[in-house]
């Protein structure tokens, strides 16, 4: 994460997000995404995760929400509160959680209308370089998109995303309701993307675990702050990440909802 700044992509410093009427969801977070790497938001359902996502694709505009506070930069350029539509001109495309196809186009339909309003010189290379990464939509390509199955979906949405060929992809918690066969499967795929088309990765996750498996870096998100945040082999072997996220206690697996109402450890508000 060192280096001069030509080697941040993205930089939120001190971002503070309000939704209408004065709500406050996002308290200050400052975060980094290095070009070319992947870097993973953690943390449980509400967490504010989702928030910090649309707050750099602009998303939050849609919801009556802004950034009141700090700022945003990609490439060293200010976006915060820009248009959705102008951010995704510069290159970030958010893949939003829930994988919402277009159920009555068939796959290839689905995937080139990520192309939409983009000058494209050769879609069908485009298309080749998703079919590439993700076979099985090549298999499904006549197929319509409602009758994909999950996991199938969720490569669609990110093959749409990727078409348009972004200099970064914002992921909403691909993970959620999929097989731990399927996502193994899916992050490899992303893991793939990001090291072949060098396309920079924010992954937001509940599965802490399978996501620092291909993130390098990650940042722990709770009520809105980060609250601890290091390279991936620091953070799985952290005791108070092996307890609280990954189940991990010294009595064997416990739950989150369990370990919830325990006091943190002072070292763990940073
Ligand atoms: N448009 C909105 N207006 C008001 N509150 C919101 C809005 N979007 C999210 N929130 C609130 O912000 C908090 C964080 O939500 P979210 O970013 O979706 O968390 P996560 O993605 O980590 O589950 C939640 O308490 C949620 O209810
Ligand atoms: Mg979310």
């Amino acid at each position: 994460m060192s280096g001069n700044n030509g080697d941040i992509l993205i930089e939120l410093n001190n971002v503070e997000v309000t939704f209408d009427p004065f709500i406050l969801v996002v308290k200050g977070v400052s975060l980094r995404v290095p070009r070319g790497g992947i870097v993973a938001l953690l943390g449980a359902n509400g967490a504010g995760k989702s928030t910090i996502l649309k707050s750099i694709s602009g998303v939050i505009r849609l919801e009556r929400g802004w950034v009141t506070r700090g700022w945003i930069t990609l490439d060293g350029r200010r976006i915060e509160n820009m248009l959705p539509e102008d951010i995704a001109k510069l290159g970030i495309t958010y893949v939003h959680e829930g994988r919402k196809v277009f159920e009555e186009l068939t796959v290839e339909e689905d995937l080139l209308s990520g192309l939409y309003g983009r000058r494209t010189k050769n879609p069908y290379d485009a298309l080749e370089m998703v079919y590439n990464f993700f076979p099985r939509l090549r298999e499904r390509r006549r197929v319509r998109s409602g009758l994909l199955s999950g996991g199938e979906q969720q490569m669609l949405v990110i093959g749409r995303a990727l078409i348009s060929r972004p200099k970064v992809l914002l992921l909403d918690e691909p993970s959620l309701g999929l097989s731990p066969k399927i996502v193994s499967e899916l992050f490899k795929s992303v893991k793939e993307i990001n090291e072949q088309e060098e396309i920079s990765i924010l992954l937001a996750e509940q599965n802490v675990k399978k996501a620092l498996e291909i993130a390098d870096y990650g940042y722990v998100i709770e009520n809105g702050r980060v609250v601890m945040d290091g390279p991936s082999d620091k953070l799985i072997n952290n005791p108070d990440v092996q307890n609280y996220y990954l189940g991990i206690g010294e009595t064997g697996r416990i739950s989150y909802r369990e370990v919830k109402s325990y006091k943190r450890r002072k070292r763990w508000i940073s």
